[in-house]
């Protein structure tokens, strides 16, 4: 798919088919994450991607019970990114640029999934942090920022228009 294609039709997608996804799709996506720009190349980034059934319920779960995003009912699969520490240079991590680095990260992975006939759903609401940080199984002082949903989106999900600001408004040519 070309770039502005998928550009295009990147949306966030809340209607899933029950259809699983192929392991090599999600590795693809991981794989587009990977190579993502950085500060001093720092990759502070790691991930989880969730397929087993038992786990993909656990996720779903613990989003349900906070009331929010209630698509996660079908949602087959999740990519969860945690911010991981930041070395620029020297020993010491500096965390100035890596929410940064984590949101071009993540941005891959979407756009990935899409030129794979994929949607996804970033999501920064997921329930308690606490118990999804035990279910992903990642210690609990890592700093956990994001849960992808991702999966088929159901058939006449239609591809909505953006809603944006103006170039004019955020955007000046000097
Ligand atoms: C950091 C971040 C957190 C988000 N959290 C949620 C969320 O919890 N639930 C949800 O339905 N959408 C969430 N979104 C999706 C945004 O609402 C969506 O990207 C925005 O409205 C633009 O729509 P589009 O993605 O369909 O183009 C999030 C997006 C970002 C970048």
């Amino acid at each position: 798919m070309e770039l502005f294609e998928a550009l295009e039709k990147r949306q966030s997608c809340r209607n899933y088919s029950s259809r699983p996804v192929e392991m090599e799709k999600l590795i693809k996506m991981v794989e587009a994450a990977r190579i993502a720009p950085s500060a001093c190349n720092s990759q502070p980034w790691s991930f989880v991607v969730v397929t087993s059934p038992e786990k993909v319920k656990k996720v779903s779960t613990n989003v349900l019970e906070s009331g929010m995003n209630r698509f996660c009912e079908k949602v087959p699969a999740y990519i969860s990114i945690v911010e991981e520490p930041a070395y620029l240079r020297g020993d010491t991590p500096n965390p100035k640029y890596a929410h940064g680095d984590v949101g071009m990260a993540v941005e891959h992975l979407c756009l990935a999934a899409t030129a794979q006939g994929l949607s996804t759903c970033i999501m920064g609401s997921f329930g308690s942090v606490e118990k999804m940080k035990d279910i992903l199984e990642i210690p609990q002082e890592s700093n956990l920022r994001l849960v992808l949903a991702v999966g088929y989106a159901e058939e006449g999900d239609p591809l909505r228009p953006k809603k944006r600001k103006a170039l004019e408004e955020i955007c000046k040519f000097l």
